[in-house]
């Protein structure tokens, strides 16, 4: 990135800030996959959301449709839409937006591994990557479609190759999981789930998936046996979803609501509000691997801090050694195949 971007005046000459005369900052947002499962959902989500200006649809299906659809719901964020295959939608679509979501791509089938997804979704990660070194270098970028351990590492690598990687600016939303944790650990524990706060580190895949229930707050009240069965449904709870929609796809509701989440988390950074702080999956040097999954303090520039790993327990820092070896042969394999096309 050069100069200006790092510091963010790029970004600051693109918010829109103001424009609503009420003094508050507006921020457009693109969700990528508009069309789809989660895309849907995700847009209505945003639609909702007062810090959004611009909302603005791509998909490689038409999505006039479903921009109509919203465009007609009474909040004042403005719908735009773009469609079809060839590049020039997608730059257009990305044009200026301050946060790039994208939920394209195909989702899992029983039996298979997110990874198992990489030789459908990574062209997403490399087309989004080109197209917003164009039209909106300084954005946020969050991968939603999996793999997510793969995705985020070749997005990296072609953000490199066209000079505009900002590693604090790039994100592989793990909202879900913590959305779940909290779920299960509410039921557990008869409480609002709304009250629960859990860290979720490593990536957003079986064993990467690592809730961190000795920093549960409030302090979580079931035994050993517990936090094992709870972890391992976290961990399994994509598969959970897989098996009950019977051959009709993966999570995509409960992914639209994490992803939402994660977005406005995004836009409050930017809208410089203090202590906003989320787990995800970003560049890293917590741990030897180049991406990890920690909560980060967001800010206008996106990661204002990351906040490393939260002290663990001896059962939590043998599974925190256990994961490590998986997660970073995909993210080796991530790297080495972007480096293939590039
Ligand atoms: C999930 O966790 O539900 C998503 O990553 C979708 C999937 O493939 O399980």
């Amino acid at each position: 990135a050069t100069k200006a971007q790092m510091s963010g005046i790029a970004v600051q000459r693109n918010c829109n800030w103001y424009r609503n005369g009420r003094g508050e900052r507006n921020y457009k947002v693109t969700v990528v996959g508009a069309g789809g499962g989660i895309g849907q959902p995700l847009s209505l989500l945003l639609k909702q959301n007062a810090l959004i200006d611009d909302l603005t649809l791509h998909d490689l299906s038409p999505t006039k449709g479903v921009a109509t659809d919203l465009s007609h719901i009474c909040t004042r964020t403005h719908v735009n839409f773009f469609e079809g295959v060839k590049q020039e939608g997608l730059i257009d679509s990305l044009k200026d937006a301050n946060v790039v979501v994208v939920a394209a791509g195909q989702p899992r089938k029983m039996g298979m591994t997110r990874d198992d997804l990489v030789t459908a979704n990574a062209t997403i990660a490399m087309a989004v990557s080109c197209a917003m070194s164009i039209s909106c270098p300084e954005a946020m970028l969050a991968f939603v479609t999996n793999p997510i351990n793969m995705l985020v590492p070749i997005a990296a690598e072609f953000l490199k190759a066209r000079g505009v990687y900002d590693p604090k600016r790039l994100f592989g939303v793990t909202t879900l999981d913590v959305v779940r944790a909290k779920t299960f650990i509410a039921e557990f524990m008869s409480i609002n789930p709304s009250l629960v706060d859990i860290p979720v580190i490593g990536g957003h895949s079986g064993n990467t998936i690592l809730p961190v229930f000795s920093h549960c707050s409030p302090k979580f009240t079931g035994v050993e046996d517990d936090v094992n069965r709870l972890t391992k449904r976290i961990q399994d709870a994509g598969n959970e979803v897989i098996a009950a929609k019977a051959g009709a796809g993966s999570a995509t509701l409960s992914m639209a609501f994490a992803s939402a989440y994660f977005v406005n988390a995004l836009l409050r950074g930017l809208n410089n509000e203090p202590n906003v702080i989320e787990s995800a999956y970003v560049s890293s040097d917590v741990t030897d691997l180049p991406f990890f999954a920690t909560p980060v303090l967001l800010g206008p520039y996106g990661i204002k801090e990351n906040m490393g790993l939260p002290e663990l327990n001896t059962a939590e820092q043998a599974a925190l050694e256990n994961m490590l070896p998986e997660l970073g042969q995909s993210i080796q394999a991530a790297i080495r195949l972007a480096q293939f096309v590039l």
